[in-house]
């Protein structure tokens, strides 16, 4: 057994998870009338509504011992306060200094981080200002139409989703664009909506070394001159956002058209620093320093409220209780708001890249579960898709419904439409719907006897399915950011209890090694040796 689950606060958990078993959350709304106030949290127009989890008093009270034994708040306070905690990588973890809105300073290695901070984001504010009131034109002085964000994985997936869910915030003349496939389709199939004198191209990698974004840099650069025909035409064309002002230099982008940012920046946790700077352009420099603020409000709510109200803690929690009690190996994040329809996918990497880790901090192999296998698609597209097996598969699948009460699109009825089927589908995973139920529904409808019989089984929902509602009065700059902190903080608090390193992700390094490998292998005559047979045989019916 593993320090954790051979500890008091796991044990009791264990055996508490027997007491619930039996119990059904029909019967504790029954019970409660109280239940909806007891088991939500609220923070300034934004509300968490936890009551439809398999969860009592005594469920939440064990958790919190959970957490208090596990030090999360040491360890957050250790991530704040700029101490190395991703210890594999020898980094400090401060993503939060990024947005630190009371400039408080915050030290690595004895000097504060926030003058820097500060004068990137001064130069952020400078440039997307000049691009976007047409002071910084395209070499031969037409304004920039287009911007091309060439990045992957955190240099992509924060800032593309942040930009389409503030698309009501969008500059009426700056198209977005963002390329982060090395398949050639996607640079080719954005290239042809640009015009190259009056395209914008952010070259966002933390490396400067990653083969997708390398390949589709080089590309649009080839576009991109064989159009000008001039190389002294790329300065007013390619920005470059690294840490990496070498490999910027190389590139050919003048490190006067660089912003940097630091090691102690992960990828996944990028968005605010100045990979945001698609951002900034999008919707102006006032709103992303909104969204930064949001932030910076969970990050202080999650330093100061008590556990009890705690959203990040409680979020975490539950989902513990979820993924090691309740057996449950996958979670949903179902946002009824179009304008959040990357929100998924960027949460795939946020959640998936930092807890899918099979040991502990001092690598011992973990004997539980850790981070769960994330998906999701907006509401009400995921209702005609995959909430079948939700409803009645035999696996549990815990969610997270999301929605703004107003929408920025007022169009005839089709808000209160997507919101009753927000509120709908949590209640019906909770109540269900029982054989009882079924039965009369069938007689109301004419059908009798052994046809009525032969239906029943298949009609009935088990119910008592776990959902957390968030609702928030309207997805604006600050809400956005409040809300993807609240995830960050949520993944954290995980790790934490799972004594893993959420901020390396090592996983990903062995496809990148043998892929450099094949590489050279598919161009030569004879077939390549050192693989299994299967590699090799598919080695060769690509060369065929
Ligand atoms: O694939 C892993 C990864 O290292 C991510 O963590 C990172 O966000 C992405 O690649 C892109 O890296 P970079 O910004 O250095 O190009």
């Amino acid at each position: 057994m593993s320090a954790l689950t051979d500890s008091p606060a796991w044990q009791a958990l264990s055996a508490h998870r027997a007491q619930m078993e039996t119990i059904h959350m029909r019967d504790l709304f029954e019970r409660d009338p109280e239940r909806a106030s007891r088991f939500s949290a609220r923070l300034d127009g934004f509300l968490l509504d936890y009551s439809k989890n398999r969860i009592t008093e005594e469920t939440l009270g064990l958790l919190l011992d959970l957490a208090r034994q596990q030090d999360v708040a040491g360890w957050r306070d250790r991530m704040f306060s700029g101490e190395k905690i991703n210890t594999t990588e020898n980094r400090a973890v401060l993503h939060t200094a990024l947005r630190n809105r009371s400039n408080r300073p915050v030290t690595v290695d004895g000097s504060d981080v926030m003058p820097e901070v500060n004068r990137v984001l001064a130069q952020v504010g400078r440039f997307s200002q000049a691009v976007r009131d047409g002071a910084w034109t395209g070499h031969d002085g037409r304004q920039i139409k287009d911007v091309v964000n060439i990045g992957i994985g955190g240099s992509d997936l924060g800032p593309y989703m942040a930009c389409e869910a503030l698309k009501p915030y969008g500059h009426p003349d700056l198209r977005m664009h963002f390329v982060s496939n090395v398949d050639g389709t996607h640079m080719a199939e954005t290239l042809k909506k640009c015009d190259p004198a009056t395209t914008l191209f952010i070259v966002a990698s933390k490396t400067f070394t990653t083969q997708e974004t390398l390949a589709n840099a080089h590309t649009a650069r080839s576009w991109f001159l064989e159009k000008a025909g001039d190389e002294k035409a790329v300065a007013k064309h390619f920005v470059a956002v690294s840490t990496n002002e070498a490999e910027v230099s190389k590139f050919g982008i003048d490190p006067e058209n660089m912003f940097v940012f630091w090691d102690w920046v992960g990828g996944r946790y990028s968005l605010w620093s100045a990979i945001g700077l698609p951002i900034a352009l999008a919707v102006g420099m006032d709103n992303f320093e909104a969204m930064l603020a949001g932030a910076h409000e969970m990050d202080e709510h999650f330093r100061n409220a008590p556990p009890e109200s705690n959203l990040p803690l409680l979020m975490a929690l539950i989902g513990i209780w979820n993924a090691n009690f309740l057996n449950a190996h996958s979670y949903a994040v179902l946002p009824y708001d179009q304008y959040l329809h990357r929100f998924a996918a960027y949460l795939q990497q946020l959640d998936m890249e930092s807890n899918g880790k099979s040991v502990d901090r001092d690598g011992n192999r973990v004997d539980y579960g850790t981070g769960p296998v994330l998906f999701g698609e907006p509401g009400t597209n995921g209702q005609h898709a995959f909430y079948q097996l939700i409803h009645q598969g035999t696996r549990i699948v815990p969610a997270d419904f999301l929605a703004p009460v107003e929408t920025q699109n007022p169009i005839g009825k089709h808000h209160p439409i997507l919101l009753s089927n927000f509120l709908a589908q949590p209640e019906a995973l909770m109540r269900g719907k029982t054989a009882e139920e079924v039965r009369a529904e069938l007689q109301g409808a004419g059908v009798v006897g052994a046809e009525l019989e032969a239906l029943v089984p298949h009609k009935v929902f088990e119910g008592n399915r776990p959902t957390n509602s968030i609702l928030f009065r309207r997805l604006d700059p600050r809400t956005l950011g409040l809300l993807i902190a609240l995830y960050e903080h949520k993944v954290f608090v995980q790790g934490v209890i799972w004594n893993i390193n959420s901020f390396d992700q090592w996983g990903v390094e062995l496809g990148k090694q043998l892929a450099k490998v094949i590489l050279p292998e598919l161009g030569e005559a004879s077939a390549p040796a050192g693989h299994d047979s299967s590699t090799s045989s598919l080695i060769e019916a690509c060369r065929e």
